[in-house]
Order: structure tokens, then sequence, then C-alpha cells
């Protein structure tokens, strides 16, 4: 898929811009505060219908006004596609070919956007729920069963806390919504392990696409139980074991909810051993897998990269901006940033010019 254009009208402090955009490379430069991550923001937030960086939506519009729009023509082969979001203090509406999204979860069908921004850096540092948000945006983005199984997933998880949150707990009750939670969780563990498994096939070789070093490194998801052909006796020995911690904190202690991943470099956790470098570089590689793992070269994501370029040496920048140019489309923000016959935006004083430098 490709991002033809976007228009920003009050978006942040772009009061009203009109972008055109390339395949391939597409680069946005300009100093500090200038407005580089608020447009990428914009697009990234077209394939979730949320910002990365707020949840309130209302950050997004610009102080001096009150409704905020982001319009933005996509291809995708052959069919033309319209996307437009307003914002306002009576909401959010987001309409596709003008007809309106119900739910934002149909936007997965329409756009994928992969950002990397520097708190990505830290991506196996911070919380398992960033990591798990990883797999499940992904995931939910080629595949609509795993996104219900999710959503029920949760529900059940729900009622089960409720339940659990009573002072005279209905242990036959819970029984039922236990083994139902254990169905639903299974679905999950099953494509979790099995995206992890195709993960680990393209992983290695995008970092040394990256880093021209031969490192061994691999991906490790730990399941709450192993989705195998004992997964419902082992599921049902896990609840079972940790039903007195559950009652005692009233809380579902073990499922899909609660699970991780880490990385290892040359066998040792990135996370614990890694520098910061290779950190950054593992992370980097990793956000860029699901682009791998989509065929479909019109289903192909397109790729931002927030103001990650001058953390690299001039070498490892030249090799990465040479391997993203086999992309389908990447956004690549930075205080400078240069490559013949590139499509470039340079923000300055609140102008926006463009220039195929
Ligand atoms: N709702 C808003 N209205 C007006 N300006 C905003 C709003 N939200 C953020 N900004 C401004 O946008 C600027 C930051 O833009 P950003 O895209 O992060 O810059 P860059 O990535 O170029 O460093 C800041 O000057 C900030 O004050
Ligand atoms: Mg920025």
């Amino acid at each position: 898929m490709i991002l033809n254009s976007i228009s920003l009208r009050n978006y942040r402090n772009h009061k009203s811009v009109d972008l055109f955009f390339e395949k391939g490379l597409n680069f946005i430069v300009g100093d500090n505060a200038q407005g580089k991550t608020n447009i990428v923001e914009a697009i990234h937030f077209l394939s979730l219908g949320r910002s990365f960086r707020t949840n309130e939506d209302f950050n997004l519009i610009n102080d001096q006004s009150d409704t905020a729009y982001v319009i933005a023509n996509i291809t995708f082969g052959d069919l033309k596609k319209k996307i437009s979001v307003s914002l306002s203090p009576s909401g959010k509406k987001v309409l596709y070919n003008n007809k309106v999204v119900k739910k934002l979860s149909e936007l997965n069908d329409i756009i994928n956007v992969i950002i990397f921004e520097p708190p990505t850096t830290m991506l196996f540092k911070t919380s398992p729920k960033t990591r798990r948000d990883f797999l499940d945006i992904n995931l939910s983005k080629i595949d609509e069963n795993y996104l219900k199984s999710l959503f029920s997933y949760e529900k059940i998880l729900k009622e089960r806390n409720n339940l659990l949150k009573n002072e005279d707990v209905n242990l036959d009750q819970l029984e039922i919504i236990t083994d139902m939670l254990i169905n639903a969780a299974e679905k999950i563990v099953v494509s979790r392990t099995n995206y992890i498994y195709e993960i680990n096939k393209v992983f290695p070789k995008v970092v040394s696409t990256i880093n021209k070093t031969k490192e061994n490194v691999s991906i490790n998801y730990f399941p709450f139980v192993k989705a195998d052909e004992d997964y419902k006796i082992n599921a049902k020995t896990a609840f079972s074991k940790a039903l007195e911690s559950d009652l005692k904190k009233k809380v579902t202690s073990i499922g899909p909810h609660r699970e991780d991943f880490k990385i290892s470099l040359n066998n040792k956790d990135v996370a614990k051993y890694g520098s910061q470098g290779e950190n950054r570089l593992l992370a980097l590689s990793l956000t860029l897998c699901p682009y791998f793992l989509i065929k479909e070269k019109d289903k192909k994501p397109i790729i931002v990269l927030d103001d990650v370029m001058s953390e690299l040496d001039d070498e490892n920048k030249e090799r990465l901006i040479s391997f993203l140019t086999n992309f389908e489309q990447v956004f690549i923000t930075s205080t400078s940033l240069q490559s013949k016959g590139v499509n470039t935006y340079e923000i300055k004083n609140n102008k926006i010019l463009r220039r195929i430098s």
C-alpha cells in the first residue's frame, strides 16, 4: 500500500498542510519541535485510529482550534482508498471512502503502518505489555480472527476477575469461567506461537542486513502453557495451581494477558546484557519483521522511522537506508538527512517545502 497524500487541518502545530508522497523513501527533515513527529503521528493514526503519543485525541487538535482533520489518499494495488478523520469536542469520526467506520478495527483491512520511534529502542526493557502489544497489533493486522479471539478472551477475563472480587467466590461458577478462559486463551497462544516461529525465520536475516556482523539472535516466547496436544490438561493444572493466589489477590494471575517474550543475542538476554546500541538494533530489526511476514505486495505495511537516524554512525545509516529502499514505502524523519532523488519535505519556521534532494 502506498500513502499518496495526506492533508492536515489544525492537526497539532500544522494548521493547513497538503503533503504528497512517493513510493519508496520519503524524508521529513527539520530542526527540533518543527512538527516532524506530528506528521508521522498523523500517518500512523490512520492505521489504528489513535495516536502512538497520547490517548487523548484532544491533544491532537491545534491549540487555537476546536476541530482537526486528517485526510489521506492511499493506493492499494488498483484500489484507491480515502480515509478522513475529524477530531472535535464531540468526538472522533472516521470515514473510509466517505462511509462511516463504525469500529476502528475496520482500519486493519484498510491501512497498516509500522512505526519505530525513539522509545521503541527500549522495547525489550519496558513492561511486558509493550511487547504483547507488538504481537497483538501485528497479528490483528493480518488475522481478523486473532482480534476476535483477543476480544473474547478479554471479555471472559473481565468476568473472571469480577467474580474473584466477590466476597464469597462461587467456585462452581469460577470453574466454568476458567474453562471458557482456557478455551479462548488457546487460540491466542497458538497464533502467538506460530507468529514467533515465523519471526524467527526472518529476524536474524534482518539483523545481519542492518548490521554487517553475524550475530546469533532469536525471539523466545513464553506462553503460560504450551499450545500442544496436552494444552487443555496443562492449562487446567496451571489454573488449579494458581487458584489459591488468584482468590487471595482477587485477580487472574496467569494467561495470555501476562505473557512475554525475550530476545536473545548470542544466547544472552539482550534486555539484561545488551548495550543500548544492541537493544536499538534488535528492536528496530524486530519492528521491521512483520513487513516480511506479509507476502502480498499490496498489503505490505508502510514503515515510519521517527528520529532514529541521528543515533547511527554514517556507515550504519547508509546501510539502513540502502536496505529500506527495497521497501514499498518508508517515511523517515530526521534533523538532517539527504539522499539523491528522495522525496523530501523540509519544515522550517512553520513552512513546509518539498524538494527532491
Ligand atoms: N495541539 C497542539 N497545538 C499546537 N501545537 C502543538 C500541539 N501539540 C503539539 N504541538 C507543538 O508541536 C511541536 C512539536 O512537534 P514535533 O512533531 O514533536 O516536533 P519534531 O518532531 O519536529 O521535533 C511543539 O512545538 C509543540 O508545542
Ligand atoms: Mg520528533
